[in-house]
């Protein structure tokens, strides 16, 4: 039998957790699709897997996004040919020479994209857009604030929301990260200390129309003492861990404030939606209007190194793994 380089978890913990290990080929069974991945997308959800903050069954590979070519198809599979490029970020476990994924959840190339640009924004890319068109819809003029702004989602949500005529004012941990973070769009860039305090300032004492807040426990309390009135807080991560359960009386004294959690998988039910927000996503990259930092590339193997430099905050753009 043929075998696959994979990573997988045995035991939940940290990065220590991540094994490089010899896995039978998968095969694809009725309606799945085998993809070869070139390049695979790292994204913090795979630490909470990892450590066991979202509960999975061991032994499993973590990681969900990847581009490559399509390595062979499963029974009933129609309109998917053998060698296409493809990318998707629903693949059964990702950090892996192979991965399966229906064929349904799989999302053809643009022949402007290359494979690790794919890999880099297809998630990122698809939840920045609902964010911004579907979580709060941005409209020209408007003040909203994002929170770790030189991150794989930060970067994006910068770009595509000066883009749509936001007035972006991000929050960056470094003077690096500030940089980054202005060049993507964000006119200003604060640091956490008393950010909402700048906030108000920067607003005339109003406060913005939204925050997109991915870090979570650390940024919580200010996130919504940043709102303007009717404002909304998107919390759609918790980077620096989990907010705690929340008296719902804080939305009416903050101003009659909205709390929104989302996640991707709601955003992208259907094949309908998903091919449209994965094609504006990637056509904007194929035009030159959406760019993709990808701040770090490791070695499959070396998935361990890029969770601990995730985690560290080291990080800036997209982590890849490369098979
Ligand atoms: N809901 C969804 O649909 C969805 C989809 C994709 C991603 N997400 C979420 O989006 C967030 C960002 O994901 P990403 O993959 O793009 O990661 P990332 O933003 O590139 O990396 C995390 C960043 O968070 C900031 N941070 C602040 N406090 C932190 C702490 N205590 N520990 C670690 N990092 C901290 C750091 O930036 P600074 O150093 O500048 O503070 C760090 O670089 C995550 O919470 C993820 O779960 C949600």
């Amino acid at each position: 039998m043929r075998s696959v380089k994979a990573i997988q978890i045995s035991r939940t913990g940290g990065p220590e957790a991540l094994s490089l290990v010899d896995l039978p080929d998968p095969e694809p069974g009725p309606g799945q699709v085998l993809v070869r991945l070139s390049a695979i997308g790292v994204n913090f959800v795979d630490t909470y897997h990892r450590s066991g903050l979202y509960p999975r069954a061991v032994p499993f590979v973590p990681g969900a996004e990847g581009a490559g070519e399509v390595a062979a198809v499963g029974d009933g599979v129609t309109g998917v040919t053998v060698g296409e490029r493809v990318a998707s970020s629903d693949l059964a476990g990702a950090y892996a020479e192979l991965a399966v994924v229906g064929a349904d959840r799989l999302v053809p190339l643009p022949p402007g994209v290359p494979d690790e640009l794919a890999a880099a924004v297809l998630l990122q890319g698809m939840t920045a857009h609902y964010l911004l068109f579907d979580s709060y819809p941005v409209r020209p003029g408007d003040p909203v604030l994002v929170h770790a702004a030189a991150g794989g989602m930060g970067l994006l949500l910068s770009q595509l929301g000066a883009a749509l005529g936001a007035r972006v004012i991000g929050t960056a941990s470094s003077p690096e990260k500030v940089e980054l973070a202005r060049a993507a769009g964000a006119g200003t860039v604060l640091g956490y200390d008393g950010f909402s305090a700048a906030v108000r300032d920067l607003t005339g004492g109003d406060g913005v129309a939204a925050v997109y807040d991915g870090v979570g426990r650390s940024t919580f309390d200010e996130s919504l003492a940043s709102l303007r009135r009717h404002g909304v807080l998107v919390l759609y991560g918790q980077s620096s861990g989990p907010v705690p359960p929340f008296d719902l009386g804080r939305l009416a004294a903050a101003g009659s404030v909205y709390v929104t959690r989302p996640t991707l998988g709601h955003f992208v039910a259907t094949r309908q939606d998903l091919l449209r927000r994965a094609g504006d996503v990637l056509g904007r990259v194929a035009g030159g209007t959406l760019s993709v930092r990808v701040g770090a590339r490791y070695p499959l193997a070396e998935a361990a190194r890029a969770h601990e430099d995730l985690q560290a905050r080291r990080t800036t753009g997209k982590v890849l793994l490369l098979p």
